[in-house]
């Protein structure tokens, strides 16, 4: 199978500088899910319309497709004609195939694997010519129409082209449709501009296929949650309040206590594991990993690339990045850790600070197992602190320095004031 992706366009709605499709949602642009979607279902090399922000979007898919090793190739749509005519931009990759061609606009990204497989089989089961993935909407206002005569399917009407009684219809066209690669070659050459847009208008391959007595097909089974097209930032802000719902329900399933479902956000490619609870609003990026029984929030952020291991307590108005967290730590108030290695039962106070950055580069904190961070600690990274150290309140831990096993220390810049007699405690 051939995979199209629409993203040539404008987006006018959004009234925006960066192009719709790379608007983001819980962190992926939207585009990139419509890749994942692809890949899942076996399509090694989508070819995608670019033209607007090509540039941006190019770039984009660059360095995604690098990192998720995947092909991809582009077709350039220098003026925004229409769906129509940003498919014609691609007629060499359907010219010369017998494989059926997808195609997907990009600004469509919570449809999901299960569905686009069913529609697809179905799609081979009837041996349709073209088939088209429709939804039911409660609400169908700026959709194409699905038209049906008796119960069959004969056209796609916009909404700007639509009479009274075809807005009435209900079933709407989600964009995706999968055509025979020799009849998308022949329709396509025969679309006209003459519509209320004057644009070429790819629903419009649908009425002339029927026309000449190819099967055409439409299979409602995108749900309202999965046919949402994306155009303005209001359906943005929506397509996050279910992306992040099916996140969200995805680690209930799987043993998560999430206290306020709304009121807290996961990004997907995130790990928990059972029993942790997450109170509200917490924010967790993509690439996280979280253990079993820890407690996350309220008002927690954890950031790509860090890993909190069991048992462990990250609390209110604490920000981890890029930081590994051991078994049972607390870090329970007003904390930053950047770049931190922190050992287990470990206890941050209130107020530490890693700071990691010196303006051009970041560095590291290591701090060991079973230490006791007094309240507004700075560690100045690159920093060492071995187990069992102990800091006194507002202690600042200067840059390139190593901290001694059992060493308390205190002051700006901080200083030795005795080593602990651990002699008798097991390590
Ligand atoms: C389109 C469909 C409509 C369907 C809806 C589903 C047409 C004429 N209409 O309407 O039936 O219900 O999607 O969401 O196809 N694009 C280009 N080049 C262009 C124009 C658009 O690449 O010249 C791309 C856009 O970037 C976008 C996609 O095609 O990703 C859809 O375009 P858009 O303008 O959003 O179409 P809708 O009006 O939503
Ligand atoms: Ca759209």
């Amino acid at each position: 199978m051939k995979a199209i992706v629409l993203a040539a366009g404008k987006g006018t709605r959004m009234r925006s500088e960066i192009p719709k499709v790379l608007h983001e949602i819980l962190g992926r642009p939207m585009l990139g899910y419509v890749l994942d979607v692809l890949s899942a279902v076996g399509v090694k090399e989508p070819v995608v319309i670019v033209g607007s922000g090509g540039d941006q979007v190019c770039s984009f898919l660059k360095s995604d497709c690098a990192l998720k090793k995947r092909r991809f190739s582009t077709a350039l749509q220098r003026e925004q004609k229409g769906t129509g005519h940003a498919v014609m931009m691609a007629k060499q990759v359907f010219a010369e195939t017998r494989e059926d061609v997808l195609i997907w606009p990009g600004d469509m990204p919570l449809l999901q694997v299960d569905t686009l497989e069913r529609f697809m089989q179905e799609h081979r089961r009837t041996g349709a010519a073209v088939s088209v993935l429709s939804s039911l909407l409660p609400d169908p206002v700026g959709y194409g129409r699905i038209l049906r005569s008796g119960g069959s399917f004969y056209a796609i009407r916009e909404e700007l082209d639509a009479s009274e009684s075809e807005k009435r219809v209900q079933e709407v066209n989600t964009g995706i449709y999968l055509f025979r690669a020799d009849l998308l070659t022949s329709a396509i050459k025969k679309l006209k501009p003459s519509n209320a847009k004057q644009e070429y208008y790819l629903t419009d391959t649908i009425e002339i296929l029927c026309r000449e007595g190819h099967k055409i097909e439409a299979f409602p089974f995108a749900g309202a949650y999965e046919g949402k097209g994306i155009n303005s930032k209001l359906d943005l802000s929506e397509a996050v309040r279910i992306m992040n719902k099916r996140e969200i329900q995805k680690h209930m399933s799987q043993g998560v206590t999430i206290v306020s479902p709304d009121q807290t956000y996961i990004e997907p490619g995130v790990v928990i594991g059972a029993d942790t609870i997450i109170y509200p609003w917490t924010y967790i990026e993509t690439k996280v990993k979280i253990g079993s029984g820890c407690k996350i929030g309220p008002f927690a952020k954890i950031r790509s690339g860090s890993a909190v291991d069991d048992g462990a307590a990250i609390g209110s108005f604490v920000e981890v990045v890029r930081s590994h967290i051991g078994k049972r730590v607390n870090a329970k108030h007003l904390s930053y850790l950047g770049d931190a290695i922190v050992g287990d039962d470990t206890n941050i106070g209130a107020g530490t600070i890693t700071a990691n950055y010196d303006g051009k580069n970041k560095h590291k904190t290591r701090i060991g197992k079973n230490v006791l961070v007094g309240s507004d600690t700075v560690f100045v990274a690159p920093v060492v602190v071995e187990d069992d150290v102990r800091t006194g309140a507002g202690t600042v831990v200067t840059g390139g320095s190593r901290v001694r096993k059992g060493q308390i220390i205190v002051g700006v810049p901080h200083r030795l004031i005795q080593t602990k007699n651990l002699k008798k405690r097991k390590s």
